[in-house]
Formats: structure tokens, sequence, C-alpha cells
């Protein structure tokens, strides 16, 4: 058995615990008790993740006497949406929950976003506690406090920031996560390695293969040094100002290509490993690095089961969706880019330049033609 684990998201008196521990989900009950947590819990969670947790999750904390009430949503990032936000609220508002009630967050990052927005909106603001079931919740999307839903124009347009009170991770959910998804999470753990990390990137290197099948003790270590990373770049600059960009590593074209596919063609790990590739190809190109390390990020990615390639689309198209995404400063891209593996900078990218990279990498060896 793998011993728990903790890791501290200093933010002063919004500081919480991340905890990693195999068959927390058991647990569940006496750990909102420890939190001092009566009363009605609110159980917003998906029909997926449903199947799997809900029945053992509401018994755990029915059996220490506390109320909870599932608010089960239909899944998928198409339904991130302020009507899905606005029927979570109905329900809280129909059970009177009050501004001491606990709102727990069952599932991916698309349950978390919504579900940490309406605890930021409801009553001007509950606490709520992430229980993340996907490896893109437990690795990046539970920590942090960045709640939201998407918008027709972009995605996560509309959101606050809102910290949870605990972050509960079981490793044991990932068990019935399908392949696709595992596969998707590998790409922010990627991310990590590449923006902080240098032997943490060596580590996934040589793990890959176990971390794919789910080792445990690989996975633990993954998921823990991952929230480590997070949680120091999140304590650094909680509203994202300067040093949190950092994090965006990967996401200005991987948001782009995910909004331009309708949130349909890819899911959202899987766009961002196209852009963690993509992008370093953006940064060698601007001769910010070595041909070399796009190499060894692009290897990693495929090693991962990821997709390295950029669709044929049209570049005005991308441009355009790049510039929908927030990190956008008068007109100009603000891009997260690597200098070596673990070290990255931050700057803007002008769409000329962009463009003359489209041109060439389509005809190039290494690009995405
Ligand atoms: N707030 C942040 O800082 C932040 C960071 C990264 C990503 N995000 C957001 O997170 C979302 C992506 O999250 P995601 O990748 O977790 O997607 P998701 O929440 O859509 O989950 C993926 C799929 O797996 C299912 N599922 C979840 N857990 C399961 C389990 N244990 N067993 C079986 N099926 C399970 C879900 O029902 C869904 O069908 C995006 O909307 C993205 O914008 C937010
Ligand atoms: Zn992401």
């Amino acid at each position: 058995m793998i011993p728990a684990s903790t890791v501290k998201v200093s933010l002063a008196e919004r500081s919480y615990e991340i905890t990693i521990r195999a068959g927390l989900l058991e647990r569940l009950g006496r750990e909102l008790k420890s939190y001092g947590v009566q009363g009605k819990v609110g159980v917003v969670t998906d029909r997926h993740v449903a199947r799997h947790y809900l029945k053992s999750s509401l018994e755990a904390i029915k059996r220490h006497a506390m109320d909870p009430v599932p608010i089960i949503l239909t899944p998928g990032e198409r339904l991130k949406t302020l009507k899905t936000v606005e029927h979570i609220l109905d329900v809280l508002a129909r059970h009177r929950f009050e501004r001491s009630s606990m709102l727990l967050a069952l599932g991916g990052g698309v349950v978390g976003d919504m579900a940490g927005f309406a605890a930021s909106i409801y009553q001007r603001g509950i606490p709520y506690i992430q229980v993340p079931t996907t490896l893109v919740a437990q690795v990046d999307s539970s920590v942090g406090g960045k709640t939201g839903v998407d918008h027709r124009l972009g995605k996560n347009l509309i959101g606050s920031f809102h910290q949870p009170r605990a972050v509960w991770i079981d490793p044991l959910t990932l068990h019935t996560l399908p392949t696709r998804e595992l596969v998707a999470g590998l790409a922010e753990v990627i991310k990590y390695g590449i923006i902080a990390d240098k032997s943490f990137f060596a580590y996934l290197r040589r793990h890959m293969s176990e971390l794919r099948r789910q080792s445990p003790g690989i996975v633990a270590t993954v998921v823990k040094r991952s929230c480590e990373i997070k949680a120091e770049v999140v304590a650094g600059d909680e509203r994202e100002s300067d040093r949190r960009r950092i994090l965006n590593y990967g996401h200005t074209i991987g948001h782009a290509l995910e909004a331009l596919g309708g949130y349909k063609s890819f899911v959202h790990g899987e766009a961002v490993g196209i852009g963690l590739v993509q992008e370093a190809e953006l940064a060698c190109f601007q001769r910010i690095c070595s041909r070399a390390v796009v190499e060894e990020i692009r290897r990693t990615v495929k090693e991962a089961g990821l997709s390295d390639c950029m669709p044929g689309w049209n570049p005005q198209r991308i441009w355009k969706a790049m510039l929908h995404d927030k990190k956008v400063s008068g007109g100009r891209v603000i891009g997260v880019w690597p200098e070596r593996i673990g070290q990255v900078r931050i700057g803007p990218i002008e769409k000329y330049v962009f463009e003359q990279w489209y041109a060439v990498s389509r005809v190039s060896p290494h690009g995405h033609a």
C-alpha cells in the first residue's frame, strides 16, 4: 500500500492541503467530519462518474450523519456552460443551502470548474472541496482555484478565482478512466517537466510505460510532483499576473485547436499535447530553443500515446482562435516558450511570425504537413 501524502498550497488565509491517498473515497464521510462539516453536502458529479462512485460516496457521507444532495450533470465539455451552472444553483436554492454548506466536486475538470464556479457565486461564495477523478483534474484543474465555464466565443471566458478548502485525490479512481482520458492527462504532466523540472521530465521518460499501465507507486509519485509544481507556481502568483502564465505552456495552440474542433475533435489534454510540440516548434523558429529540445518534447509526447501533429487547418483561423484566448495583450498573443527542458520564458508573438512559421513548417521535414 502506498502511504498517503500531502502537498500544501500556501495562499495566506486561503491556504489548503492536497491529500493523495489510495482508497480516500471510502473515507469521504470521515474526512468531511474532520473538517467540521455538518448538515447538507452538495455532491456535484456527472453521469459517468456517478455510475462508478456516487452510491458509495453518498453512503460514506451518510454514515457520518451528514445529508448529501447529489447533483448529477450530463458529461462533456460542450455542457460546461452558464446554463449548467444555473442548474446547480437551482438545486442549491431549492434545498436551501446556506453560506456554510459544503459542495463536493466529484469528477473531472469539467465538473470541478463548474462546481467551483457555482460555489463562488451562490450566496456570494460557499466552501467547496475538490475530489478529482481524472488525471487532468488530479494534476491540474483541481488545484489553484480557477473556476468557470466556456462561452461560445472562447473557452473558460466566464469565471472566477475561488480556492477550494481542500483537494482529495484518490488515485484508484483512475482505474475506471477510459485510456484516451488517461493519456490526455499525461500532456499536463509532461508540461510540468518542461516548464519547471528537468529531472521530473527525465523520470517521466524512464517510467512512461509503467505510468500508462498505472503502476501505483509511479502514479502516486507523478501526481504528487505535478501537484507540488502547480502549488508552487500558484502560491507565487494566485491571480495569474505573471509567473502563473507558465502553466499555459501548450495551451495557446491547444485551446485554439479545441475551439476550432468544436470541442469534439480533441479532448483537452490531446489538444495540449499537440500544443506542447508545436509551441516548442514555434520557439525553435524564433531561435528561443534548439531543435534538440523540440525533438525531446516530441518523443516524450509520442511515447505518452499523444499526437504531435497539427491538423492542416487554415492558419488565419488558428491565429484568430488564439486571439480569443484570454492570454492576449493589445492584439498580441502572449506565449510561453521553452528555452530548454525545465525552463520557459514568457513573451509576445506577432501574427506575421506565426504565419511565417506556419508556412515554413508545412514544407519542412519537422513540420506538421
Ligand atoms: N481550472 C483549471 O485550472 C483547469 C486546468 C486544466 C483544465 N481545466 C478544465 O478541465 C476540463 C478538462 O477536464 P478533464 O480532462 O478532467 O475532462 P472531463 O471532466 O470532461 O472528464 C473526462 C471524461 O471522463 C469521465 N470521467 C471522469 N472521471 C472518471 C472516472 N474516474 N472513471 C470513468 N470516467 C470518468 C467524465 O465523465 C468525462 O466523460 C476542461 O474544461 C479544462 O478547461 C481547468
Ligand atoms: Zn490544461
